[in-house]
């Protein structure tokens, strides 16, 4: 059975904050007073489900907050909540706020979490649990975005663009190390995007040696040719991903004893973007994004569904259009962490293309 109205809904962002977050919760709080459901907001995640810190959701604050990063609920990473003390507080939270249903917004540990709550059983029957995929990484599978990977990309174009003009001034070479955990989309992205002349991602799976070899080979290239073209290039920009193990000093230390012996005089930077790349105004993409599958994964919820996640339709996605919205699909939460174990250790079909077209990617940059 579904929810019906009146019934008790509480959403709850967790993990890492993703830009569109908010955008989400503001959606979930509409669609959710629309369809006569009471919709609470759980304060810092799988914490705060555990402590009982839940409040009714302000449709007004969530309009303005939509326009903004982060997450107003707050968020964290809850050790407590993979306990098993931990699991069975958040069972006497919703069994003493009679919920009925949960919302979970997040990545793939907040959805692992998701699992564990779509088990309960209420007194007026299973919980339903659906789940939204959140996460700058876009480590997550059965969706070809999660919400914030778009306004991370725009960060970092951005912050390469800037970068561009001042290696370019002094004519010096750049590496710039961009979030993303071991998945390597982000970096591989924006570097395409901003023009980048080469990537370093985890997945080419390369060791600090080759690393070192191809970032001195495109720098001495690259003096070569802007001496022959008469200046035309005498800079070089590398995007790092933050799972490729090497730290940006040592790489840089690396390089520049390398290129010491160098005719002409090569400045090496380092640039950590860090969580710069996880806060700011969410993109129209993200916000949208958030708000449509919130409202696909409340509607499930409503219709009696549970134990999924709302994805954005996407590569291998072979599950049918959810009836709410065409571009959305709703897929078991069972298989989406299956799925994403698989993608994260690089056995899934997904990781294996992304793996290929990175490698291509990687040549065709450093043209
Ligand atoms: O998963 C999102 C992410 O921003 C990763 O890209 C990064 O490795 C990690 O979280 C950083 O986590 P924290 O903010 O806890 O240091």
């Amino acid at each position: 059975m579904g929810l019906t109205k009146g019934d008790r809904v509480a959403v709850l962002t967790s993990g890492g904050d993703a830009p569109g977050m908010n955008a989400a919760l503001r959606a979930a709080a509409r669609v959710g007073a629309e369809l006569g459901l009471e919709m609470l907001g759980v304060e810092d995640g799988y914490a705060g489900l555990i402590e009982g810190r839940l409040a009714p959701m302000r449709i007004r604050e969530l309009d303005e907050a939509s326009r903004r990063g982060g997450t107003v609920l707050g968020t964290a990473r809850s050790k407590r909540f993979m306990t098993p003390g931990g699991q069975a507080d958040a069972r006497a939270t919703i069994a003493r706020e009679r919920l009925r249903g949960v919302l979970v917004v997040g990545g793939n540990g907040s959805l692992t979490g998701a699992r564990a709550l779509a088990s309960i059983v209420t007194e007026a029957g299973p919980l339903l649990v659906a789940g939204v995929p959140a996460s700058i990484d876009n480590d997550l599978a059965c969706t070809s975005m999660s919400i914030g990977v778009d306004t991370a990309m725009n960060t970092i174009v951005e912050a390469c663009d800037r970068i561009f003009d001042t290696a370019t001034a002094h004519h010096r070479t750049f590496i710039v190390e961009v979030m993303g955990r071991d998945c390597g989309y982000l970096a591989m992205t924006a570097g395409i995007a901003s023009g980048a002349d080469a990537v370093l991602v985890r997945e080419s799976d390369k060791t600090e040696g080759q690393i070192v070899d191809q970032v001195v080979l495109l720098v001495r290239r690259a003096y070569d040719e802007a001496h022959r073209a008469g200046d035309a290039k005498r800079r070089v920009l590398v995007i790092k991903s933050e799972g490729v193990k090497i730290d940006c000093a040592r790489l840089k230390e690396l390089v520049d004893e390398r290129l010491s012996d160098s005719p002409t005089h090569v400045d090496t930077r380092v640039t950590v973007l860090g969580h710069v790349v996880r806060g700011g105004t969410p993109s129209a993409f993200d916000r949208l994004l958030g708000a449509r599958l919130a409202n696909a994964a409340l509607r499930a919820l409503a219709g009696g569904q549970s134990d999924v996640m709302a994805g954005w339709i996407g590569p291998g996605v072979t599950h049918a259009p959810c009836p709410w919205d065409p571009y959305v699909v709703l897929t078991p939460l069972e298989e989406v962490l299956a799925q994403t174990a698989l993608l994260m250790k690089g056995e899934h079909p997904l990781a294996q293309w992304r793996k290929r077209v990175f490698q291509e990617v990687e040549h065709i940059l450093e043209r």
